[in-house]
């Protein structure tokens, strides 16, 4: 099995600082950077738009795993496409056609990912989990950094795992909020391949030693 992947959140940046902080991602050895998209509709909070990620995209390395809480995200599939993403993953709250927005982000060429609230069964991806690339699980309630992990994730990433083997899916399943070196280890042991870190890769002393120990940790 390939290592676990470690996707640093750029929404826990020093935006001042964004060209260095994007630089020290792309010397550490974490995976993709994550970038979360705000729409202050779909979540409480607006985060930053097209031409910050145009900027960033600029600096980066690493593929751009982009996760967008707008609503109606079909609007902005090829906007994002040729802003560089990698990976697109929309909220499965926010579309009426979960299965026409997959096959549109995946036309445009990106992974297809699907994110999902803590509320969110995953029976619900039933029937579109051999269309996912990538399974999101927010373990906080999306909007903002900095929040407390929700527990009843594992639980969650087992029963998505057993899906995922069960439809023979190839889907990876990535885990977003409130990560550290505490559960990063029993998040992968319950089927996670990739860890989503915001604060605590950015608010750390040393943000590459952090994303060094996250990926040990996780291995
Ligand atoms: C929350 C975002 C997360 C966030 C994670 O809405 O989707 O990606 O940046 O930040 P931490 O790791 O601080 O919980
Ligand atoms: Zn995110």
């Amino acid at each position: 099995m390939s290592k676990t992947k470690i996707a640093p959140s750029l929404l826990a940046a020093d935006f001042g600082n964004l060209q260095r902080d994007v630089e020290m991602v792309n010397n550490s050895e974490a995976d993709w950077h994550h970038i979360d998209i705000m729409d202050g509709v779909f979540v409480p909070n607006i985060s930053y738009g097209m031409p910050v990620l145009k900027a960033i995209q600029k600096h980066a390395n690493k593929p751009l795993d982009v996760h967008l809480m707008i609503v109606d995200p079909d609007r902005y599939i090829k906007t994002f496409a040729d802003l560089g993403a990698s990976v697109l993953s929309v909220h499965y709250e926010a579309c009426n056609h979960l299965h026409r927005s997959l096959q549109a982000i995946k036309a445009e060429g990106m992974k297809a990912g699907v994110a999902i609230n803590p509320h969110t069964s995953i029976n619900l991806l039933e029937e579109t989990i051999n269309d996912i690339d990538v399974v999101c699980l927010m373990s906080v309630n999306p909007g903002f950094g900095g929040q407390s992990f929700i527990e009843n994730t594992y639980e969650k990433v087992k029963a998505l795992k057993a899906l995922i083997n069960k439809k023979g899916a190839n889907t990876l399943i990535e885990i977003d909020g409130g990560v550290t070196s505490k559960n990063a280890k029993s998040l992968v042991e319950a089927g996670a391949d990739v860890l989503v870190a915001g604060s605590f890769v950015f608010k750390s002393d040393n943000p590459t030693e952090t994303i060094k120990e996250l990926k040990e940790i996780a291995e």
